[in-house]
């Protein structure tokens, strides 16, 4: 039988991850209903991707019986809300990331989701891709030996875009872009807590970070270092540096297609999508999305390959950035 999508929201993510699911077989994903918070907005999401059902609120998505679980692409500030929404009605969820704004909220959705007993899982895409798969399956084996170093980047130009400026909207560059470096680290780490994390950078008039620059030491005289930046463009690769050896990720590291190992390059080519895309690569959100059908069908409440221990990790770290730059949102003062 079919996974049963509910999508809440009709924006840009939505839209890349509906033509996303459309690349999996469609006895296997089902997009049936969509959520806008006005009905025209659902709509017209609804008629251009072919769903039966459109409702102008969330609430009415969340009483749907037929949706087995809510892929939420709202904006930041606001998935708490929603993800307490859908799983108090007992739906599973998929929520974007970052999953909330700061580690008390995500604290709230973890605890909810455990007492709901439904699957809950925060969007890092980036990890189901084949690429990281098999950077997973070479950092097992020790192909390069012990990891000593790692180095990342995310820089794109978005200060046009309000959602990456101003801070009511989830502005900041971390939580939009510098989390694929964060969770790349921690990904290779194993989810291992760093012993020290270092962040300098400067942030916009609006108060949110726009370029920064972070360190982090781990046990054993292991390194990371990546730098992420709303305003400039960056080389977007990643690298990881072995006793033996070296792992290189090429542009874009957070949506790869192809993987260097000691000098040798593979492809891992994505499907073509049905619809023009908002963002590089969308359709490789079929992987997170077939991971979340994997983890239902095992009656899983969680990823083994994106955790809720791996969620609370990534935003206490992006606290503790955001505390050395001095980003404060109105969220942490409640
Ligand atoms: N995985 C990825 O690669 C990726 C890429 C981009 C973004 N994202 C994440 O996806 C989320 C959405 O990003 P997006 O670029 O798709 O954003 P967007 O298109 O600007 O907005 C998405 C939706 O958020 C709701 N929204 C927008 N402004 C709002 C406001 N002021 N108050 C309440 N709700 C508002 C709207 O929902 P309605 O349609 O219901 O009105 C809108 O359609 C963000 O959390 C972002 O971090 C992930």
């Amino acid at each position: 039988m079919a996974t049963r999508w509910g999508i809440c929201s009709a924006g840009k993510i939505s839209h890349d991850f509906t033509v996303a699911l459309k690349t999996l077989p469609a006895e296997d994903h089902q997009a049936v209903a969509v959520a806008a918070r006005k009905l025209e907005d659902a709509q017209e999401f609804s008629r251009k991707h072919n769903i039966s059902k459109a409702y102008g609120s969330y609430e009415e998505l969340a009483r749907d019986p037929d949706v087995d679980v809510v892929y939420i692409g709202n904006i930041h500030p606001h998935h708490l809300k929603a993800c307490l929404l859908f799983m108090n009605a007992k739906k599973n969820v998929l929520c974007e990331k970052p999953l909330a704004m700061n580690t008390k909220e995500v604290k709230e959705i973890l605890d909810s989701a455990k007492r709901n007993q439904v699957f809950l899982m925060e969007a890092v895409w980036t990890r189901f891709f084949p690429v990281s798969e098999e950077v997973r399956k070479l950092l097992a084996q020790r192909e390069i030996g012990e990891v000593k170093m790692i180095r990342s980047e995310f820089g794109i130009p978005l200060l046009h875009r309000p959602r990456l400026v101003e801070k009511e909207l989830g502005g900041g560059a971390l939580l939009s872009l510098g989390m694929y470096c964060l969770q790349f680290v921690c990904m290779v780490y194993n989810g291992e807590r760093p012993e020290s994390i270092q962040a300098t950078g400067v942030c916009l008039d609006t108060g949110v970070d726009e370029t920064v620059i972070v360190t982090l030491k781990f046990s054993e005289k292991r390194m990371a270092v990546f730098t992420y930046s709303s305003s400039m463009k960056l080389p977007n690769d990643a690298i990881i540096v072995g006793t033996k050896g070296t792992i290189q990720i090429p542009s874009w590291m957070w949506c790869p297609t192809s993987l260097i190992v000691n000098g040798k390059e593979t492809q891992y080519p994505l499907p073509e999508p049905c619809l023009p895309l908002n963002f590089h690569n969308g359709t490789g959100m079929r992987y997170e999305a077939e991971e979340v059908r994997q983890c239902l069908l095992k009656g899983l409440k969680e990823s083994p390959v994106m955790s809720h221990s791996d969620s609370l990790l990534l935003i206490e770290l992006e606290d503790e950035i955001r505390r050395q730059v001095g980003v404060v949102y109105s969220q942490d003062c409640l």
